[in-house]
């Protein structure tokens, strides 16, 4: 590496010593080196070379509220003192539960884990354990986290994903079992008639198909509400589940992105938003399912536990910041989107840029391309777009905004109309450079 004198350049030569490629997520990695984050407030983060940036990444999608929300630090500040685990049952996971429980008529129980992954996790092993079958159907390209079978062709690329008929299960870590290539069925996104002849293949095999209902990595565009009818008619009369991936989207609603449609789903994962800024997940759902975990059936068949699942510091945070996103705060964040959205339209238009915008309640996503993409496929970010991508993300980076990797962003409650056309102006500006 070049010799560079920044915080930020010393701190990342320390890191590659003893984190994997110096970091230990890969999405704070940037290039030549990430930067390291001193303090943040509202919606504002101070980098350690004392550069301060409007925060639009919102730890990928997980704050609401900003960052250091006066009443989450103080409700978590108090619940420090008193003890941050035990083994011990505490009355605030119950409040939690009950206040996840009233914003969702579909939310019969909840359980709660520490992360979206494990809350994907738990989530298929609850399908197979009430439906006594163990293969899942998944849509192409989604992310729903680390589980095997839930992470299978999230990074299928055009040598190996198969025709669109009929995607490939494609492994993402070298050493994947090749058993879960079979038991994963991929289906294409918003292609209701090419997912249900897939399905068709598999009837009564499947334990549950599991669907993000704006998948971040799909594209960034809500499903159709005939794909959503078509899977749950198809799920219904198959006896398999329909779980949800909430984990980004329900903050899209109070009631999570399912309000949109008229379906309920079996199961629910939830994470990122409901733990107010701490590690979280949570899986809720009908009672009959969530029954599997119940540890006093004569028969308990689906064990579950977690050492820090329900620790009362993040049940704290949680319910804190999921108080306070109200209905009306909801639909203030959606405006907020939906405004950049109309904005940074605008300014492709004005630019004459090759690229587009999606989304849909708080969060977006610029794409290179002239067309919004519609599925995986047509997301899939060829070099030439990888290129201007990141020549756009560096240009807001530098202008004063930070964005998710995949030049994605959430709006929150900590910021307004002015940092959002803000961000439009910059992304305008952007735009006008890069040809
Ligand atoms: C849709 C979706 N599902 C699941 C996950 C996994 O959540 P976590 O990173 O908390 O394990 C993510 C994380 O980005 C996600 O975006």
């Amino acid at each position: 590496m070049a010799y560079d004198s920044s915080l930020s350049a010393q701190l990342y030569e320390r890191a590659l010593e003893v984190l994997p490629g110096g970091v230990s997520r890969n999405t704070v990695l940037r290039k030549p080196y990430p930067l390291y984050a001193d303090f943040a407030s509202g919606c504002r983060v101070t980098d350690v070379e004392g550069v301060e940036r409007i925060d639009f990444a919102n730890n990928m999608a997980s704050l609401i509220h900003g960052h250091a929300h006066p009443a989450i630090v103080e409700a978590v500040s108090e619940q420090l003192k008193a003890g941050t685990a035990f083994t011990l049952a505490t009355e605030v996971e119950i409040r939690f539960a009950e206040h996840l429980v009233g914003r969702n008529d579909g939310f019969d129980k909840v359980r709660f884990v520490n992360s979206g992954t494990e809350a994907i996790m738990g989530s298929l092993k609850a399908a197979r354990a009430y439906t006594g079958r163990y293969k899942i159907a998944k849509v192409e390209g989604a992310y729903h986290g680390l589980y095997d079978y839930a992470e299978i062709s999230q990074t299928a690329d055009p040598s190996n994903w198969g025709s669109e008929a009929n995607p490939a299960a494609v492994p993402v870590a070298y050493g994947t079992p090749p058993g879960v290539l079979v038991d994963v069925v991929v289906i294409p996104f918003n292609d209701p008639e090419r997912a249900i002849a897939i399905l068709d293949e598999h009837k009564g095999e499947l334990a549950c198909v599991l669907l993000d209902l704006m998948p971040h990595r799909v594209g960034l565009n809500p499903a159709t509400s005939q794909y959503v009818s078509a899977l749950r008619d198809w799920t219904g009369a198959d006896g398999s589940l329909l779980v949800l991936d909430e984990v980004i989207t329900f903050r899209s609603e109070y009631g999570g992105a399912q309000e949109w449609y008229d379906v309920s789903p079996d199961l629910t994962a939830l994470g990122k938003a409901i733990g107010g800024g701490f590690p979280v997940g949570a899986i809720a759902g009908r009672a009959d399912v969530m029954d599997v975990m119940n540890p006093l059936a004569d028969t308990v068949l689906f064990p579950h536990s977690g050492t820090f699942s329900a620790n009362p510091i993040t049940m704290t945070a949680g319910l804190a910041a999921m108080e306070m996103f109200d209905r009306h705060a909801v639909d203030r964040v959606n405006s907020l989107a939906r405004r950049a959205m109309v904005g940074i339209e605008e300014a492709i238009k004005e630019a004459g840029a090759s690229a587009s915008v999606t989304g849909g309640g708080s969060m977006f996503r610029v794409h290179m391309k002239d067309t919004a993409p519609t599925n995986y496929r047509e997301a899939f970010v060829t070099p030439d777009e990888s290129r201007r991508l990141h020549l756009l993300l560096d240009h807001l980076f530098d202008a004063g905004f930070l964005m998710i990797n995949t030049c994605a962003a959430t709006t929150s409650t900590a910021m307004g109309e002015e940092e959002v056309d803000a961000l439009v102006e910059a992304m305008a500006e952007g735009f006008a450079r890069i040809r």
